[in-house]
This record gives C-alpha cells, sequence and structure tokens, in this order.
C-alpha cells in the first residue's frame, strides 16, 4: 500500500523525550489463501542509543516479521498492518512516503541477516560489495570507497583487511562472511541496528566472537540494538533488557538480569529450564511441552494456555493484558505472581 505522507524525517541528534525507535502496538496479518496469519499482534518495545534490545522467543513467534515491518522491506500484500505505529525519533515510519522510508532503510536503520552467505553477491569482491555503500549512498570515488571498506574490514577484525578486499565471499569462513555482513550494515553509521539471529548459522565459539564484535561496536557507535534470537543463553552478556514473544505477543519484558533471576511468564520460565546446564549434564533436557500455536487459528484467552503448567479456567476465556509489574517489568500472565514466586499449580 503506498501511503500519501510527509516528507518529514526525523532529525539527526537530540530525541527529546522520545525513545530513539518504539513500535508501538503493532499488527501485521498476512492475507493468505488459506486465511488471515495473524504473526504480530499488538507489540510495543523501545530501543534507546547505546542500549539493546534482545527479541525472544520460539520459532514463528513474529520477531522477524516485527523487524521487517521496522524496516520496511515486508512485502506488501500479502502482509497488511491495520494497526500500529513505528516511530524513529517520533516520527511514524509507517506514514513516511517511499522515497523518505528509502532514506531511513540501511542508512539510518541496518540490519545483519541470519545467512551472510546467501546475502553476499558472488560474483563481486567482498570489497567492491561494502564500497559499494560509500559509492551509492556518500557519493565517494571507487578508490576513497575501496579504503573505507578495508578500514571497516579491519574494524571487524578481518586478519589481512587490505590484501583481503579483493576475495570473493565463498574464500571466506561463515564467521568471516557474518564480520563482512556487520561491516556492510554499519557502514553508514546507523542509528538502530538489527540483528535478526546474526549467529545462528555459526558455532558456538564464533557465536560468541560475533556477539562480542556486536556488543563492542554499539559500545563506541551508541547504537540502539535490537537483538533477535531465540537463544536465550547468548544473550545475558549482551542485552540490557529482554522481550519475549509467543504468537505475535510480547509475554513479558524485563531488564535482562531480573528475567534470569526470575521469570515472571511461563513461557520465559519454560525457555529458561530449556537452556543445556554444565552442571545438570546426563540430566533429560526440559522442553517446552506441546507445539506452538497455529495463526490462523490462535488460541482462545491466553495464546500459551494450552501449554502452560499455571493454567486455571479463565485463561481459557480471557486474554491475560501486559501485567505491569514495575516501571521496568512486565508480564502478560493472570498469574505471574505465582510464576515470580516459583509456585507450580
Ligand atoms: N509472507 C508470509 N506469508 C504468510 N505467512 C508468513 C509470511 N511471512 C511470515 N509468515 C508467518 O508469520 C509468522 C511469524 O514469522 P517470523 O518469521 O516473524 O517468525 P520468527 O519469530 O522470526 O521465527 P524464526 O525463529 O523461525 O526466525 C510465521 O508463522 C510465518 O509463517
Ligand atoms: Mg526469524
Amino acid at each position: 500500500m503506498k501511503r500519501t505522507a510527509p516528507e518529514v524525517l526525523p532529525a539527526e541528534g537530540g530525541l527529546g523525550d522520545e525513545p530513539l525507535l518504539a513500535v508501538d502496538d503493532l499488527h501485521v496479518e498476512f492475507h493468505t489463501r488459506a486465511g488471515v496469519v495473524r504473526a504480530v499482534n499488538g507489540v510495543s518495545y523501545t530501543v534507546n542509543p547505546g542500549e539493546t534490545l534482545a527479541v525472544l522467543g520460539e520459532s514463528g513467534s513474529g520477531k522477524s516479521v516485527t523487524a521487517q515491518a521496522i524496516m520496511g522491506i515486508l512485502d506488501m500484500p500479502p502482509a497488511v498492518i491495520p494497526q500500529g505505529e513505528i516511530r524513529f525519533k517520533g516520527t511514524d515510519l509507517l506514514k513516511l512516503s517511499d522515497d523518505a522510508r528509502t532514506q531511513v532503510r540501511g542508512q539510518r536503520i541496518a540490519m545483519v541477516f541470519q545467512d551472510a552467505l546467501s546475502a553476499l553477491n558472488p560474483v563481486f569482491t567482498v570489497g567492491w560489495q561494502i564500497s559499494e555503500m560509500f559509492r551509492v549512498h556518500r557519493g565517494m570515488s571507487k578508490s576513497d570507497a575501496m579504503k573505507k571498506a578495508v578500514e571497516l574490514m579491519d574494524k571487524v577484525r578481518i586478519p589481512a583487511a587490505k590484501q583481503r578486499v579483493h576475495d570473493y565471499p565463498h574464500q571466506f569462513s561463515g564467521g568471516m562472511r557474518q564480520r563482512i555482513m556487520i561491516a556492510m550494515s554499519i557502514a553508514l553509521d546507523p542509528e538502530v541496528l538489527i540483528a535478526d539471529e546474526p549467529t545462528t548459522a555459526l558455532d558456538v565459539t564464533v557465536q560468541a566472537q560475533i556477539m562480542d564484535l556486536l556488543a563492542e561496536l554499539q559500545r563506541e557507535s551508541q547504537m540502539g540494538m535490537i537483538l533477535i534470537t531465540h537463544d536465550l543463553g547468548v544473550v545475558a552478556d549482551v542485552a540490557d533488557k529482554i522481550a519475549v514473544m509467543y504468537a505475535g505477543r510480547i509475554v513479558e519484558n524485563a531488564p535482562v538480569h531480573d528475567i534470569y533471576r526470575a521469570p515472571a511468564h511461563p513461557y520465559t520460565k519454560g525457555l529458561l529450564e530449556s537452556i543445556p546446564r554444565v552442571d545438570l549434564k546426563g540430566q533429560e533436557l526440559y522442553a517446552i511441552k506441546g507445539l506452538p500455536p497455529n495463526l490462523l487459528d490462535l488460541p482462545t484467552g491466553c495464546a500459551f494456555h494450552p501449554r502452560c503448567p499455571y493454567r486455571q479456567d479463565n485463561c481459557v476465556t480471557s486474554a491475560p493484558p501486559l501485567y505491569e509489574i514495575s516501571g521496568t517489568r512486565s508480564s502478560a500472565c493472570h498469574y505471574w505472581r505465582e510464576v515470580l514466586d516459583g509456585e507450580q499449580q
């Protein structure tokens, strides 16, 4: 849908009272032949400069669709955004014209995708691909842009960057390719960086290195970062706060340390209990019972109720609001007190 809209772009710099990025009651539907897939059902979250928000949830919970809505890369149709706002420094991106949106995408809000190999073009050298950002968006000459590419490759710790700018993507390991993707995403100094499962395709040691690199880049530049993952194990060291998604909704919001200490939603609790622990070696790994919900036909009441060990009768009929537990914590569970106290029903 093409929207007629003001060309007002958010100003560089000062924020006033507005968060850097605020997703507010966002809904995204896919109108398919099989019916309406309700992928995102009222998601709200904020990110501020220098802050890292981890968005967590199992496959199909709507993490990527929310990110794609922020980036403005959803195919519409089949996607429809019937409700909600995505405010970047106070300006609703959903109301911007296509031209204005293009100026935000990739430049002021950038994204690192999960699969570096398919995102890179096999027929161009990595140096050419990184330097393209500067040629196209900054109007730099080929040689100046190539110098910037070397600088960036250095910055993301690719050894012998000066020689390796001339190599092709297939000549790099998976971890190095992901570093190249990160280099491209930060090339234009974005204010917000969305990293969608940036380490899923990598082995554990390389995962840790990439997470460290992202955290370091973020500290230096004070970008706001949204880190999407389904692995609670990787976020403890890098995130400030966590939003847990289930069936297209946020079910729990919390500062990262609170959530590890005491989750306030049964789903978060289940996720935490499914993290492998070295000290419990040999014990069977806990898995949340049941299957993720069918988004074409969501359960009544609380979408998690069919799998929930805390379920009471009202959970089947009444959808819990996001209860505020404190200024920084909220949980969409009628029984969050019991969950916090660890009392199994
Ligand atoms: N183009 C589309 N048409 C129909 N349904 C879609 C489309 N794109 C996404 N969906 C559905 O939206 C839901 C949310 O998808 P999304 O990609 O956001 O999940 P996710 O939380 O990122 O999962 P994962 O951890 O597997 O990446 C899924 O059920 C998916 O099938
Ligand atoms: Mg995804």
